[in-house]
C-alpha cells in the first residue's frame, strides 16, 4: 500500500468546442499539464481565481470528466482512461462536495432521506428503523441535531446546508473527497466552523482530502500542502506553511497580498485551537 493515494501525471483536459459553419472542432486546454500527489490522510489545497481551472480540475480528479492526456492513479489504480462501468466499484470511495448544496440536497426530499440515499442504492440499508440510525449518525457527525432528520433543505441555514451536504458525502464512508469551494458564499465566522469541523472529521475518520478555494487564508487553517493554479497550471506547489512563509511565484505573493485580515474569534486561524462541536457552542453555525 502506497502513502499516496492520489497522483496525476501530466494531467490536462480541454472542453471540446463546437464547430461553426466556417470553424473546425478546436479546443483550448483549461487543465495543463498537472502534476499532483495527495498522501493518504492529507488535505491538498487548490487554490486559484476564478476560471483558473480548479473545479475542471477536481472534477477531473473525482472521474466526472475523463482527462484529454495524462494520468490519474487512484490507489495505485489508473483510473485516467478506464470506463465508467470500471470507474463504479470506486465510486463510492471517491466522493465530491460542491458549493451549491442545492445541487446535492433534493430541496423536495427531508434530509433524512437524503442523506441514506447513497447508501440505500448501494444496498446498505436494511429496514425503515436501520434507515432513521444511520441519517441521525450522519447528522451527529457534523454536528446538526437529530431532529433535522425530518427538515426540508430551505429550512436550513447556508451553514447547515453544507453540513448536511457533508453528511451526505460521508455517507458511503468515502476515503478521497474533493470539495469544491465549499465555504465560499458563508459568512466568515460560519466559514470559521465549517473549516473547523472539516479538519476534525479529516482527523477522526482518516480522510484524504483535496479542498478547492479562490482564497488563499482559508486553506491555512486545514491543509497540508497546497497547489496554486493560473491559467490552468500549477504554478506553485508545497507544504502550506513554506508557501505562507516564502511565496516563490509572483502569482503567489499576488494572492497572498489580497488576504483580508479575518475578524473572527481570535485564535481560528491559529492551528492549535481546540475544535469545538458546534453542539456545544449552543448553536449549529
Ligand atoms: N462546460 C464547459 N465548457 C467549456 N468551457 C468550460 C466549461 N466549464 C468551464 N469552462 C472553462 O474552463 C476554464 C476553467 O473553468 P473552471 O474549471 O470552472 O475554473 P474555476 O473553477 O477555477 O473557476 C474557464 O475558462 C471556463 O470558462
Ligand atoms: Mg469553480
Amino acid at each position: 500500500m502506497s502513502d499516496v493515494l492520489l497522483r496525476t501525471g501530466s494531467l490536462s483536459f480541454a472542453y471540446p468546442e463546437r464547430a461553426g459553419l466556417f470553424r473546425r472542432a478546436a479546443s483550448r486546454e483549461v487543465v495543463k499539464q498537472v502534476d499532483l500527489a495527495v498522501p493518504r490522510g492529507s488535505v491538498l489545497g487548490l487554490v486559484g481565481e476564478s476560471g483558473s481551472g480548479k473545479t475542471t480540475l477536481g472534477r477531473l480528479l473525482v472521474r466526472l470528466l475523463k482527462p484529454t492526456s495524462g494520468g490519474i492513479q487512484f490507489d495505485g489504480l489508473e483510473i485516467g482512461g478506464i470506463s465508467e462501468a470500471e470507474m463504479r466499484p470506486l465510486r463510492a470511495r471517491i466522493q465530491m462536495i460542491f458549493q451549491d448544496p442545492q445541487s446535492s440536497l433534493n430541496p423536495r426530499l427531508r434530509l433524512g432521506v437524503t442523506l441514506t440515499r447513497p447508501l440505500k442504492v448501494y444496498g446498505r440499508i436494511k429496514g425503515r428503523r436501520d434507515q432513521r440510525d444511520r441519517a441521525a449518525a450522519l447528522l451527529d457527525l457534523v454536528g446538526l441535531p437529530t431532529a433535522f432528520i425530518d427538515r426540508y433543505p430551505h429550512e436550513l441555514s447556508g451553514g447547515q446546508r453544507q453540513r448536511a451536504g457533508i453528511a451526505r458525502a460521508l455517507a458511503l464512508e468515502p476515503d478521497f473527497i474533493v470539495a469544491d469551494e465549499i465555504v465560499s458564499g458563508l459568512d466568515v465566522s460560519t466559514q470559521a466552523h465549517i473549516l473547523l469541523l472539516l479538519r476534525e472529521l479529516r482527523a477522526r475518520l482518516g480522510l484524504t482530502l483535496v479542498f478547492i478555494s479562490h482564497d488563499l487564508s482559508v486553506v491555512r487553517v486545514l491543509c497540508d500542502d497546497v497547489a496554486i493554479l493560473h491559467h490552468g497550471e500549477v504554478v506553485e506547489y508545497g507544504p502550506v506553511a513554506r508557501i505562507f512563509s516564502a511565496p516563490r511565484d509572483d502569482y503567489t505573493r499576488q494572492l497572498l497580498s489580497a488576504i483580508p485580515l479575518p475578524d473572527v474569534e481570535p485564535g481560528w486561524l491559529d492551528d492549535s485551537s481546540p475544535f469545538v462541536p458546534p453542539q456545544q457552542q449552543g448553536s449549529a453555525a
